[in-house]
């Protein structure tokens, strides 16, 4: 870790972006076989026909190491020249140790400071401004940040409202400074929010400090996630708008500048939604939810990641990127798309 120096201050720009899907997919058709639904509904109602599934020797740190090790793969980065690695996380691979700390000892970020956060599908807006802050105060150089999960442990696999949505994969990107970079170019700033009165929209009851797993009467679902959808969906649609609207305001940009809209992906729907209102039109949004699910933390680091590997992503194009989840939380980026060369 860099000591801050007191120079001037480097901007922080986005510099590459990997992700890791593990192998096995599971299928609507699946499903219809383990509770009652349909492959009609799930798709209709939520956008999604496939998902991916950790194998059962796979826990979240080893998804992380496959998107980190692609990411410094593509960067060409060495592990050892990272200064911090941020995980963003809700299925950490153990309550402590960080996940994070783990994932940094196999790629051999031996320099790097490792924590964990969570924010949970808004962990990974949050982890970037967070980098950000970092890099651009002087206290680090070169940060990676994952959003990595395994929700397929932790999703209450007889409770079809909420098992057809959740998926698991990660996706990490390469923040690094910048001594020279216009005002205009890297990140360009982020909108950041929480309202803890929502909490019981969506949550796993027990497990954590309040309702330790052991109490007296803690059932299996009592571990798992349980959400008011409907509820959760009305929040969604309109903090999306709000929390883009306010950034771009705060930015003096409008949605005309953006070139890619790079929304969480819980629910087809809410995206269409948010893009209509905001007045981004659908070849403006990626959308991958049909075949990844909703990865909480780690959907929009995957969609950028398609999204590059497609051919969709220009360098110098501004990505808005917005998550909403959780908490409630919600965060909105605005960065543009600078990979090395
Ligand atoms: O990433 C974290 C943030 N999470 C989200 O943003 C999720 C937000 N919520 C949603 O995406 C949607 O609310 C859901 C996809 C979860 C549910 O869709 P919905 O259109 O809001 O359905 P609903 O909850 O209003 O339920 C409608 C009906 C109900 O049956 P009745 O009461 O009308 O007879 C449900 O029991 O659909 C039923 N239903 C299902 N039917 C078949 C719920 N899940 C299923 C299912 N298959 N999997």
């Amino acid at each position: 870790m860099l000591a801050l120096t007191g120079r001037t201050r480097p901007r922080a720009r986005l510099t590459g972006v990997a992700s890791y899907l593990p192998e096995r997919v599971l299928t609507n058709a699946e499903l219809e076989t383990m509770v009652d639904t349909t492959d009609k509904w799930i798709r209709e109602r939520t956008g999604i026909s496939e998902r991916h599934i950790a194998a059962d020797d796979q826990a979240t740190s080893d998804l992380a190491l496959g998107a980190a090790q692609a990411l410094l793969r593509s960067t060409r980065t060495s592990a050892a020249d990272l200064d911090l690695l941020i995980i963003a996380t809700t299925t950490p691979d153990h309550i402590f140790p960080p996940t994070a700390t783990l994932v940094a000892d196999q790629l051999g970020a031996t320099s790097a400071a490792a924590l964990d956060i969570n924010a949970v599908c808004s962990g990974f807006v949050y982890g970037l401004a967070h980098a950000t802050g970092m890099v651009e105060s002087g206290l680090a150089r070169k940060v990676m940040v994952i959003g990595a999960e395994t929700l397929s442990r932790i999703v209450d696999w007889n409770d079809r409202s909420t098992c057809v949505l959740f998926a698991d994969g990660a996706g990490a990107v390469l923040i690094e400074a910048d001594d020279e970079g216009d005002p205009g170019s890297g990140v360009i700033g982020f909108e950041l929010g929480a309202d803890g009165s929502g909490k019981d929209l969506l949550c796993i009851p027990a497990g954590g400090s309040r309702r330790p797993a052991r109490s007296e009467g803690v059932e299996p679902a009592d571990l798992c996630i349980q959400m008011a959808g409907r509820e959760v969906f009305r929040f969604a649609t309109g903090i999306m708008v709000e929390s883009a609207t306010r950034l771009l305001q705060e930015a003096g940009l409008t949605t005309d500048d953006v070139d890619l809209l790079v929304p969480h992906q819980a629910n087809s729907r809410i995206i269409q939604h948010a893009a209509e209102k905001l007045e981004i039109p659908p070849e403006k949004v990626v959308t991958n939810i049909d075949h990844v699910g909703n990865t909480s933390s780690a959907s929009i680091p995957v969609a950028l990641a398609e999204a590059v590997e497609q051919g969709n992503v220009a360098p110098g194009d501004l990505l808005l990127m917005v998550g909403f989840g959780a908490g409630l939380t919600w965060g909105a980026g605005l960065v543009r798309w600078e990979p090395r060369t």
